[in-house]
Formats: structure tokens, sequence, C-alpha cells
């Protein structure tokens, strides 16, 4: 059987058709999941660390060594102290200066050393043990419960939205990486599609935007789809086809359109935002006229957001922090900026209460909550006029309010890039479409909605399913090339 796989920068979904309907495979309760992954890469507890049989030989056989090398000290410099004695008197002072005194340990001192040391290759065989079975698939965790239980945890490493990284220029070990983890979720995928739907799944369609995300320009396309052609056939796909994501939600909305039209299809959602202009509807097969994007959405808002209202709370605007430094803490999808912010360790110097929340923002897990903070500050300003952070993982009683003004002005770049892109599709596509079908999560946001309905003011706004847009017409692709 074939699937429909929406692999989306923050939620993926999954849709077969069966007997002319489209089935979407649950997550959990859900019908598609936070694109997140969680290794719990077990970091041991010291506390656990007992003195065995062998560990005791271990410590004795070290203790002996230091002995016998401190009783080898002991000789040498006694023996370079009797030859200094027989040098002419005038030299004699200068040589025994030179002759250090070695350290003489008590045993107690030599087993303590000892024991240290034994402890610290015991713990270090401890990781090296957890970070085996961590990679494996029974120990990760997906989607909600990833982020959960990386908070609940405090350890391990959590993946967030590695779409975005697709594009990039990558070290090939962090391409290794990003290709196991890309595998690891559709496998996931395709493990829980062939359970539910009684067959093994071993093809799917995969959704791509128009425009990855990238810093390489198109060769960054390039990379993205050459790292997820690896990642299916290592999660054990024979075969997957390529759609864009928004001819794939055209699709979609042609099943359900009684009446042939033209239509755009405008999908708005974390990392990109896609369009396609088609005829859609009736008995008729959809006509594809075009395609357009940008590697424009709701993460941009988000970062936007989190660096004109949150970070001033760390010193944004106020210290002598370089601005880099907030735009890493607050790209949590970068593994390797995250690493370099938690890493740094020049807070100390700032003065509170900045620098205290800024080292507090590096503890495990607080890039990641604040910026859920931010989405959800986001999210709860589509409708409503204010919204409340709680930040006391930070600073006890630290709390941040916003309102739809604040949202308005982070939200304004992104709305102006997307005012630049529907301009532009319409000077192309000439005539307006006579419908315009809006799908992906920030086509929920209603100032997205307005900006769209202002330039195209004579189409009528169909809103879509926000969340499975994408992922029924990749069902319905499946399908037919199936
Ligand atoms: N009610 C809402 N108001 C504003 N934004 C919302 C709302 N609901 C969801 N979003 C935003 O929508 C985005 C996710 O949309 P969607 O699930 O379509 O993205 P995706 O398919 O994972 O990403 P992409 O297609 O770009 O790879 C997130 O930025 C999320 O914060
Ligand atoms: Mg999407």
């Amino acid at each position: 059987m074939k699937i429909g796989i929406d692999f989306g920068t923050s939620y993926s979904a999954a849709a077969a058709v069966i007997d002319g309907a489209v089935r979407t495979v649950a997550f959990g309760e859900e019908r598609q999941f936070r694109t997140t992954v969680y290794f719990p890469e077990a970091v041991p507890d010291p506390s656990q660390f007992e003195l065995t049989d062998a560990l005791e030989a271990e410590v004795d056989s070290l203790v002996r060594n230091a002995r016998s090398a401190q009783t080898r000290a002991l000789n040498e410099a006694q023996a370079r102290r009797e030859q200094a004695a027989r040098l002419p008197a005038d030299q004699r002072e200068a040589a025994l200066a030179l002759i250090l005194a070695p350290a003489q340990r008590s045993e107690t001192d030599l087993r303590r050393d000892a024991i240290r040391a034994v402890r610290r290759q015991w713990l270090e065989q401890q990781v090296r043990e957890a970070r085996a079975s961590a990679a494996s698939l029974q120990n990760a965790v997906y989607g909600e419960d990833a982020v959960e239980a990386y908070l609940s945890e405090g350890f391990g490493n959590l993946v967030q939205s590695p779409k975005s990284m697709l594009g990039y220029q990558l070290a090939p070990h962090v391409r290794q990486t990003i290709v196991g983890i890309a595998g690891y979720i559709l496998e996931h995928i395709r493990l829980s599609a062939s359970q539910q739907l009684g067959a093994n799944v071993r093809s799917a369609v995969l959704g791509r935007p128009v425009q990855f995300r990238s810093s390489l320009g198109a060769a960054g396309g390039d990379q993205a789809l050459a790292i997820l052609t690896e990642a299916a056939a290592g999660a054990g796909f024979d075969e997957v086809e390529f759609l864009e994501e928004p001819v794939a939600a055209a699709l979609g909305y042609h099943a359900q359109s009684a009446h042939r039209h033209r239509t755009l299809v405008v999908d708005i959602g974390g990392g990109t935002t896609d369009i396609t202009l088609a005829e859609v509807g009736g008995a008729q097969a959809p006509v594809v006229l075009g395609s357009w994007g940008i590697a424009r959405g709701g993460v941009d808002v988000d970062l936007s957001l989190s660096l004109s209202r949150f970070m001033p709370l760390f010193g944004k605007g106020a210290t002598r922090v370089p601005a880099h430094h907030f735009v890493e803490a607050a790209t949590v999808h970068d593994v390797v900026r995250q690493r370099d912010f938690q890493r740094r360790d020049a807070y100390r110097e700032v003065d509170a209460p900045f620098g205290p929340r800024l080292i507090a923002l590096q503890q495990t897990g607080n890039t990641t909550r604040l910026s859920r903070a931010v989405e959800s500050t986001k999210i709860v300003l589509s409708g409503a006029s204010d919204s409340r952070a709680e930040l006391d993982y930070i600073e006890r009683g630290l709390a941040l309010a916003s309102s739809a003004d604040d949202l308005a002005q982070a939200a304004d770049p992104f709305l102006g890039y997307l005012t630049e892109l529907l301009a532009e599709v319409g000077a192309q596509i000439g005539e307006p479409p006579a419908a315009v079908f809006l799908t992906g999560g920030m086509s929920r946001a209603p100032y997205v909605r307005e900006t769209v309905r202002r330039c195209f003011p004579q189409a009528k706004q169909v809103a879509g399913d926000a969340s499975l847009g994408v992922v029924s017409g990749l069902a319905f692709a499946a399908a037919r090339v199936g």
C-alpha cells in the first residue's frame, strides 16, 4: 500500500485513500504529531556508583602503580641530591635548589585518587552504553511526548523541526545525523501506518515545499531531497516520490469541489509558504497551472516575537551581549546553535537581572520551554487581545504580558513577504482566481487571512482543514500513482 506523508516543519501526518475516502493515520489521539524526536541518551546517576570486586581490583592496581611511581620519584630525587652534594661548594646550593621535592602522598590520598579515576571511567562507560542503546528506535519518543519526556528527564537529545535543517551547509557527520533522525521519523510513520492500515507499507508520496529553507540556493533543495530519499530508504521504504505540498493541497481541494473553477491554493506552514494555481473541481482531472513559494512561515513570526518581546527580558538591547546570542537561544531547531549558546560561559559578567536570567536560560530544556511560550503567545494572540507567559523556570515570579499590537509588530515582516509573494503571483496569473483555498497552521491566524483577502479581494476565500489539507492531497496522489 502507498501512503501520503506530510513531513512538516512543525507537524507531520500520514494518510491513505481507502475505498475512495481519505483515512488519516493516528498518532496517539491525534491525526498529526509535532515533528520532534527525543533520544533519551541517559546520563547515568553518579550516585549509582558502587565499588564492585572488579572495580576494587582496579583501584588496588592504580594505587600500586601510583605508589611505585611515587617511590621511584623519591629515589630519583634522593639520588640527584646526593649527586649535588658531591659538587663544589659554590655550585652545590644552586643545584640543590633545582631539585623539587616530589609529593609524598599518604595511602589514603592515593586510594582516594584511584577511586576517583575508576569512578570517572565507570561514568564514561555508562554514557557510552546509554548512547549505543539510545541509538535504537525503541528508545526514541516522538511528538509532544518527546518534548514532555525531554523536559521531565532533563537530559538526552531533543531534535525539533529537522526539516528546517535539510537545506543548510552540513558537516558530513551532522548530515549523517540528520539523515538518521529524518529516518527515525519516517520509520515511526511507516510502522504506525502499517499497523493501522493492516498492510506492510513500503511506498509513499512525500510532500515537499516549493522552496526548502536553505542557505545554499537551489543546491539546498537538491540536498534536502537527497537527505529525505536516503532517510526514507533507511526507514524501510522501497520507493518514494515527491510532490509539491500546495499541489497536493490542490488535489485534496479538487476532491471536495463539485464545480470546476480556477483556484489559488495557499499553504502557510511553520517553515514555508507555498502556492499553487490550479483548475479544480468537477469530473475532469485537476490541472496545475503554476507554483510559487518562499521559505518563510510561522517559525519566522515566532523568532521575531521572541526577539522583540521575550529577549529584552534577557538583556537584548540593554546589555553588551551580542545580538546573535539571542538568535541562537531562540533557534531551537538548530542543535549546533543551541550548543553554542548553552556552552558559553560569559554571562556571569552580565549585570543582574540579565546575567542570572541568561544563565537560567542555558539550563537544559529552558530554551525549549521559552520557544513553546513564544509560540503559544503567538497562537493565543490570534484570538485574544492579551496573553501572559509565566517564566518561573527563569526567575521566580517572572512573567511577560503581550498584546495583539506586539504580535502585529512581530508578524509585520512576515506579512510583508507574504504580500510581496501574493502580489507577484497576482501579476503573473493576470485574471484573479475564483477562489483562494487556505491551508497550513498559520492560515488559522486572522491577520494572515486578512492579508490574503487584501491581495485577492474578488476571490471567494475557502478555509480548508489547516492541519490536514496537504496530507489528504498526498493520499490522493499516492492512490493515483500507486
Ligand atoms: N491558531 C493559530 N494561530 C497562529 N498560528 C498558528 C495557529 N495554529 C498553528 N499555528 C502555527 O502554524 C504553524 C504550523 O503549521 P503547519 O502544521 O501547517 O506547518 P508544517 O506543515 O509543519 O510546516 P511546513 O509546511 O512549513 O513544513 C506553526 O508555526 C504554528 O505555530
Ligand atoms: Mg505543511
